[in-house]
C-alpha cells in the first residue's frame, strides 16, 4: 500500500483488461476491487454478480484502493488520462501501462490478480509469475464476500418471519475474521485434525469417488474459554468459507412451536452459502431437550437436528459441521454417533500456557517478560483466562500512566485472577462478588488454584502490585 502510482495503476488496468476480456469472472477479480463493482441484481439467478463495463472513477477508484487522490497519483505517466467529466480514470496505452505495472510490482502481487495474469499468459513479449489457474486460487473466492454472502440472505429471507431467523443465525465472511490459526496454540491432536479437515476438503472429489463420504463432521469438547469457536472461526479465515454460526440453545429457546422448522432453515442457509462452516455451539442444550419430556415440538425439533446432521455432507453439499459443546456427558449416544472426529479441547498445559502468553503478548513490550514463570503459576487457567490475565495487567500499568508493563504487572494480575476466581468458586458472582473484586491490592494470602501451589513466588510478588511501583 505504500506506492499509490502502483496502487491506482493496477486498478486502472484491471478495469481495463477485464472490461475487454469476456473470458474473465467474477473470480478472476481481487476481492477488493470486486466488492467496488458488486451488483445485486447482475445476474438472473445468482445473488448478483459484476456488470461490464468497469469504470474506475475517482470515487470507485479511491474506494478500492485506498488511495485518496487516485488521479495526482498517476497524473503524471505517460499511458494515463482523464476525463473531468465523469472523472473516469483510464488507459491510453494499455500495453505500457501493463508493461509499467509488471516492472515494480513483486510476484507475489502480480499472483493475486488473476485478470492481470490472464493478459500476461496473452502477451508475447511479457511473463506471468504463476499460471491462470494458479493465480484464481490466490483469490478468495466470490462466495466468501460479504456482499455475496448479503445478497444471498437477502434473496432467501425475504418474509419478515425469516428475518427473524437471521437473529439467530450469524454469518460472518471469512475476511471478517480477525484471529488466524496463527494467533493460537494448539495441541497436537488438534492440529492433526485441521490438517486431516483441510486434506478432506482439498482432495473431496478423490474421496467421493471412492465412496467416502461420512468426513466432516467434527465435534469439539473442552470447558469454556479452551478455544473451540476461535478455532472454528479461524478454520473458516484460513479456508477462505463464510462462518454460519448457531447457538443451538437460542434457536431450541426461542420460538417453540417454529424450533424444527429453524432447525431446517439453519442448514438449508448452510447448504446455500456453500461451501462453508456450519458451526452450531452449545451442542448439549440438545441433549438435555431430549431427556426432558415436556415438549413435543423440542422433540421433533431435535429429531430434525439429527435428521439434518445426517442428510448434510463436507463431500456432497461442502458443508462442514463442526459442533461444540462443554458438557459432553449430557450427549445421548444418538448425538455423539454422528460426529465422525470428536475433538479434545483440554485445559492447557504449562507449556502451552507459556505459548498462549507469548502468543497473546506479542504486540506487547513488557519489562522482564518471563511466560515461563506466569505458566507456573497459572494452572488451570485457560486461554481465555490468560488473555484476561493480560488485559488486566495492561489496563492495570493504565491506572498508572504507564504504557509499559512488567512481568510484577503480570503476577499481579495472575493474583487479582485468582481472587475473582475463588469468589466465582464460592458463587457469589452477584452482588457481592463486585464489591468485592473492587478492592484491588487486598492483601489476603488466598492460593485458589490448589493445583499450583509448588512454590512460593506469588507471595514475594504481592508487593510490587502496589501504586509505588515505577
Ligand atoms: N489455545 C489457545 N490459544 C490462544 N488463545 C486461546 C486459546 N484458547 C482460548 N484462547 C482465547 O480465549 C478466548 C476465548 O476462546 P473461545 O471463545 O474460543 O473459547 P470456547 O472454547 O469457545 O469457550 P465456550 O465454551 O465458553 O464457548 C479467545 O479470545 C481465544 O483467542
Ligand atoms: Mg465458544
Amino acid at each position: 500500500m505504500s506506492d499509490p502510482a502502483l496502487d491506482v495503476v493496477e486498478f486502472v488496468l484491471t478495469t481495463h483488461l477485464y472490461t475487454e476480456n469476456r473470458d474473465l469472472d467474477e473470480n478472476d477479480l481481487p476481492p477488493r476491487f470486486r466488492q467496488v463493482f458488486w451488483s445485486d441484481d447482475a445476474a438472473e439467478d445468482a445473488p448478483g454478480g459484476v456488470e461490464r463495463p468497469l469504470k474506475a472513477t475517482d470515487g470507485v477508484t479511491r474506494t478500492a484502493t485506498g488511495v485518496d487522490r487516485p488521479w495526482e497519483a498517476v497524473s503524471e505517466l505517460l499511458f494515463t488520462q482523464r476525463t473531468d467529466f465523469s472523472g473516469e480514470i483510464s488507459l491510453t496505452q494499455p500495453e505500457m501501462a501493463l508493461e509499467w505495472y509488471v516492472d515494480r510490482a513483486d510476484d507475489d502481487r502480480i499472483g493475486a490478480n488473476p485478470t492481470i495474469v490472464a493478459a500476461l499468459a496473452d502477451a508475447d513479449d511479457l511473463d506471468a509469475p504463476v499460471t491462470h489457474e494458479e493465480s484464481r486460487d490466490n483469490v478468495r473466492p466470490v462466495q466468501a464476500d460479504r456482499v455475496w454472502i448479503d445478497a444471498l440472505l437477502d434473496e432467501y429471507f425475504d418474509e419478515e418471519e425469516d428475518a427473524e431467523m437471521l437473529d439467530l443465525v450469524n454469518v460472518r465472511a471469512p475476511e471478517e475474521i480477525e484471529t488466524t490459526l496463527a494467533d493460537l496454540v494448539l495441541t497436537g491432536d488438534q492440529e492433526g485434525e485441521i490438517q486431516k479437515i483441510v486434506k478432506a476438503i482439498e482432495h473431496r472429489e478423490y474421496l467421493a469417488s471412492i465412496g467416502l463420504r461420512e468426513i466432516g463432521k467434527l465435534l469439539f469438547v473442552g470447558p469454556p474459554g479452551t478455544g473451540k469457536t476461535t478455532v472454528s472461526r479461524a478454520l473458516a479465515h484460513e479456508l477462505g468459507l463464510p462462518f454460519v454460526e448457531v447457538k443451538l440453545s437460542m434457536i431450541t429457546s426461542q420460538y417453540l412451536g417454529e424450533t424444527a422448522k429453524n432447525v431446517e432453515k439453519t442448514f438449508e442457509v448452510a447448504k446455500r452459502l456453500s461451501p462453508c462452516i456450519l458451526f452450531i455451539d452449545e451442542f448439549d442444550s440438545v441433549a438435555k431437550t431430549r431427556r426432558s419430556d415436556e415438549h413435543a415440538a423440542l422433540k421433533r425439533a431435535v429429531n430434525t437436528l439429527l435428521k439434518s446432521i445426517d442428510e448434510v455432507s463436507l463431500i456432497r453439499d461442502e458443508v462442514l459441521l463442526i459442533g461444540a459443546t462443554n458438557h459432553p456427558d449430557q450427549l445421548d449416544a444418538a448425538a455423539w454417533r454422528r460426529f465422525d472426529e470428536i475433538v479434545n479441547f483440554p485445559k492447557p498445559d504449562r507449556d502451552m500456557r507459556a505459548d498462549i502468553l507469548r502468543v497473546v503478548t506479542r504486540e506487547m513490550e513488557i519489562a522482564d517478560f518471563d511466560p515461563a514463570e506466569v505458566a507456573d503459576r497459572t494452572s488451570g487457567l485457560t486461554g481465555s483466562d490468560l488473555r484476561m490475565v493480560l488485559r488486566e495487567a495492561v489496563l492495570g500499568a493504565l491506572t498508572e500512566d504507564r504504557m509499559t508493563i512488567t512481568q510484577a504487572d503480570v503476577m499481579a494480575a495472575v493474583e487479582d485472577f485468582e481472587e475473582r476466581d475463588n469468589l466465582k468458586n464460592m458463587d457469589m458472582i452477584d452482588g457481592e462478588g463486585a464489591e468485592v473484586l473492587g478492592e484491588t491490592g487486598s492483601d489476603g494470602q488466598e492460593h485458589t488454584h490448589d493445583e499450583s501451589g509448588d512454590d512460593g513466588v506469588h507471595d514475594h510478588d504481592h508487593a510490587a502490585h502496589g501504586p509505588s511501583q515505577d
